[in-house]
Formats: C-alpha cells, structure tokens, sequence
C-alpha cells in the first residue's frame, strides 16, 4: 500500500522518508496521527479511526482519520470520518455497534454504528474551554458520519474530562452501557452508566493509584477468562500515563480485579501504591513502586493502547499509539508522523498465584521462512541472522539457554562496519532485558530520544524466549510467551540491516532461532 503512494508522489521534495515507511504498522499517507480511536470490528472489517491532522505533519486540527482493514497487517486509509470544525477538536474516544438500536440512530436489522468522542471546545462557544462527550454516528458501515443534534451527552464543566471508551455491561439483571473516561489532571478513571447512549449517569471513580505523575488519559475497561476458563472472569482496566510511565514519559499501565456494573476493584496484587506513587516517601520507594506497577509495555513507544469492540469469539485485540509525547512531534519521517503499534491479542494468565496480562502480536498466517535452525552453541563467534530487507517487516523467534553466558546480544538493524545497531541484550545475572538506542540510527533530532530500557524477565525453566518483529523504524519485542513487551522506534541510516547474535563472557546454548517475514 504505502510503496504505491509514495512512488506517486513528485520527487521534488528531498525531505520524504520512504525507507522508514513501515509495511505492516499503520502510518497515515502524509498526515499527523496520534491514539487509535473507535477501534471496532464490523461486517468484516476492522475499523482504525485516529486522532489526526488532516493539514499537517504535527498535532493540531484533531479529528478523526479512519482507515479499514481484513487482517490488522495491510490498511486502506478512508477520508477523515470526524473533522474538528469552529466549535469543536475531536478528541480521543471510542465507536460500538448499537445491536439492539438503544440510541435509535440505526435499527436492530441494521444497526448503527456510535462514536463516543471527546468533544474539546473552543473558545468563544457555549462550553468553551470545556471537555465533554459527545455522539456521532454512522448508518452506512462507518463511512459517512453525523454528529448528535443534542450534543454534548456529558458534561462535568471540566477542562480535562476526555477519552471516554464505551461496553456493553451484561449480568443476570440485563445488560446497559457503560462509558469509562478519565479526569485526567486528577488521574482518576471516572465511569458512567447509560441506557440509550444518549443520557449517562455517574457510577463510580476510581484513583489515583500506581503511576500518577503524569495525566491519566484513555482508559479502557474489559472482562478476560483467566487461562482460557470461562467460569474465571477478572475484568481489566488500562490507564495510559503521561509522563510518569516506567521507560519514561508516555506508558501504559493496568490493572487486574473486578467490575459489578457499579465499581472497578483492583485486586491488591496489582496495586504497587493504592494510593498513588505521589503518595510514597521518597524517591527510592517511588522508583521501586514504579517497577512494581503493571506495565503494557516497558518501551519508549507504546501509548494510548485501547481494544477493538465486537472482535468475534470474546477475543481481546489492542492497537497503541507507537510513539511518545516527549518527542512526538518531532520524528524524522516525512511525509507522514507516526504509526500505530502492531495489533496485539491479550490475554489473561495466573502466574505464581497472580493474573497478569500476555500479549502477542498479530501476524497473519502467510509467513515467508527464512531460517530455522537450532541446538546451536554460541561462544566468542557472533552468529549473523539474515538481513532486515526494505520494505518488509521480520519476525525473529528465539528460544535461548543462557549457560554461563554473562550477556547475550542481539544486534539489529546494524551497520556492516558495526558503528550502529539496536541493541537487544539479556544479563542473567540480572535477569533484564534491555532494548537499547543509543547507537540505532537518527537520535538526535530530540534530546531526549537516545535512550536504552529495561524490564525484569526472569528465565523460564532455563530459557530466554523471544519474539521480535522489527519494521522499518520499529522494534517490538515480546519475551516469555508475550509476558513481557519492549517496543521502541528506531531510524537507522538506509542500509543499516545486519543482524547478528551474539554470547559474551561464556557461552550460550540458542535452542530454537527462526527468522521470517509476513507476506
Ligand atoms: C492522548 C491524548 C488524549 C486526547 C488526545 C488529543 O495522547 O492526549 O488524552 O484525547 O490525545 O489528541
């Protein structure tokens, strides 16, 4: 899709990127974007709105761009389904199918589609200054959108009250909506109960609890089966954090626990500061509560993480935003900015007597092999993997036996005379694995964009197991059957593509090493 329109674009403009044009992540045509909005799947098709500048390459002008897709790997980019007008920017929210027609937007034949999004006004008009909620909605499969006449549909008279995603709630009493949203510089998830979508009443808030440096924004609220068991139900809700997240700057977090249609209760287990980190002491206890939190992800590049609706089978899909507001704006790519994270599938695992969430990323079942091997030992040799090759993504499996290896490296996207690379290492003394950029390529165009980090991966039964899927300017990792994700962008020197993997200090046994890409 992206190679197409590029090749169309006139080659007076010396400033386009197309060697950072990733293949299977989102990037709009020429434009901004930032969170996933209204993520929903639908007649076949899984819907992305986003936030979006349809003028530019930088924030502003938000509205919502939407794009389609069969499988969450190739996108086809629609015309922009929301747009910010006098009143109004369109900020973050979220779209369900109204089966049963409650809003009578559509009919139970062909239901509506209804966007929930934050209306952010502007000055000089009625709410000025004011977030509130607010409903469009489409008949037509979610091209064409109308905004509600009696908009907005919540108001708190707050200046941060935004990002409200909406679920149906069933229980033996029947079933209604329910929004969660957040008043975000009071870092607190507020929630609210709706029979027709049109008239909400408060239910409950709750925070602030674990990171709360930063602004809590895009919250999302969802029912699991702990370990596949449909009788273990624990419902889990994501605050995305910004600043304040582990890696620094925007991050995701959640929490595991119960929901009873009133009331989120985390269980005491995922709480590292019930009452908020800002609670805490002293740096030190805040800096440990912070490891201690849930994280979606220990990478730089994954905020604004929301679900799909409606995915067929109960299952659970998040897309996030792959970047960080701490140098968003100012990417080297042209002409456009930013991407959405690979769709990740979620799931709900007890481990050592706690739930906690895996993730893996969805990669279609059309996969090119191009190595498979293993029992290999692994010295003083690096061992080089195929190359990243232009224009296509590749997934590298790795199960590894780290013997007395003291730091086993994975080199990515490397330069042949070996000055630049993305650094993949794992230290079993310490038991982290660290994803670093210092020396990946273009760092400079932020100061705070060289970075290198880190989470706790503990072995299991011995063995370091790896999934990384590395795009263009992206690299995402999933350790330990997706108990851990690691996702940091990178903008390599056009032919920097040399893998390589290597043991220091003693030697490795790699049991497993396959690299491939998707079709
Ligand atoms: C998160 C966010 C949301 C807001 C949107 C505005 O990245 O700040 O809270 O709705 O972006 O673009």
């Amino acid at each position: 899709m992206s190679s197409s329109l590029d090749a169309a674009r006139p080659e007076t403009a010396p400033a386009l990127t197309p060697h950072f044009r990733p293949a299977i992540h989102f990037t709009a045509r020429d434009t901004w974007l930032n969170d996933p909005n209204g993520l929903v799947f639908h007649n076949g098709l899984f819907h992305l709105f986003f936030q979006n500048n349809p003028f530019g390459s930088v924030w502003g002008n938000m509205s919502w761009g939407h794009a389609t897709s069969p499988d969450l790997l190739q996108w086809t980019e629609h015309p922009v389904a929301i747009a910010s007008d006098d009143t109004e920017d369109i900020f973050s929210g979220s779209v369900v199918v109204d089966h049963g027609n409650t809003s009578g937007f559509g009919t139970v034949e062909s239901p509506a589609l209804v966007a929930v999004y934050t209306s952010a006004f502007k000055a000089g008009t009625v709410h000025s200054g004011t977030q509130a909620q607010s409903l469009a909605y489409s008949t037509d499969g979610g091209m064409m959108w109308r905004k509600y006449e009696q908009n907005p549909v919540v108001t708190r008279n707050s200046e941060h009250f935004r990002d409200p995603k909406v679920f149906r709630y069933h229980s033996t009493e029947g079933s209604f909506w329910v929004m969660v949203a957040v008043e975000a510089q009071q870092q607190k998830v507020v929630l609210y109960r709706s029979e027709d979508l049109k008239s909400w009443e408060f239910l409950s808030d709750f925070g602030p609890a674990n990171a709360d440096a930063g602004e809590w924004e895009c919250p999302d609220l969802f029912p699991l089966a702990v370990d596949g068991d449909p009788k273990n139900i624990t419902w889990v809700l994501i605050v995305n954090v910004n600043p304040g997240a582990v890696a620094g700057g925007s991050g995701g977090q959640y929490f595991v626990g119960h929901f009873d249609g009133v009331r989120f209760v985390p269980d005491a287990g995922s709480l590292s500061a019930p009452a908020g980190l800002s609670s805490l002491p002293n740096t030190a206890a805040r800096a440990e509560a912070l490891q201690q939190s849930l994280w979606l992800d220990w990478g730089r590049d994954c905020y604004a993480s929301v679900s799909f609706s409606d995915v067929p089978d109960n299952r659970r899909v998040i897309i996030g935003w792959m970047n960080n507001w701490d140098y968003a704006n100012q990417l080297p790519t042209a002409p456009w900015r930013s991407s959405m994270t690979l769709a990740r599938e979620l799931r709900l695992g007890s481990f050592n007597g706690n739930t906690r969430l895996v993730q893996y990323p969805i990669l279609g079942d059309q996969q090119e092999q191009l190595l498979h091997t293993g029992n290999i030992e692994l010295g003083a040799d690096a061992l080089r993997l195929p190359d990243a090759a232009p224009r296509r993504a590749q997934v590298i499996e790795a199960e590894i036996v780290p013997g007395t290896s003291e730091r086993i490296d994975l080199r990515l996207l490397a330069s042949s005379d070996g000055r630049q690379g993305t650094v993949l290492s794992y230290a079993p003394g310490s038991g982290r694995l660290t994803l670093d950029r210092t020396q990946s390529g273009d760092t400079t165009f932020h100061g705070k964009f060289a970075s290198a980090e880190s989470a706790p991966v503990p072995l299991e039964d011995g063995v370091l197991m790896l999934l990384i899927v590395v795009d263009q300017c992206s690299v995402e990792v999933f350790a330990q059957g997706g108990k851990v994700a690691l996702t940091d962008l990178v903008f390599p020197e056009a032919g920097s593509q040399e893998n390589w993997l290597s043991s220091h200090g003693g030697n490795a046994t790699v049991l497993k090493l396959a690299v491939s890409t998707p079709a």
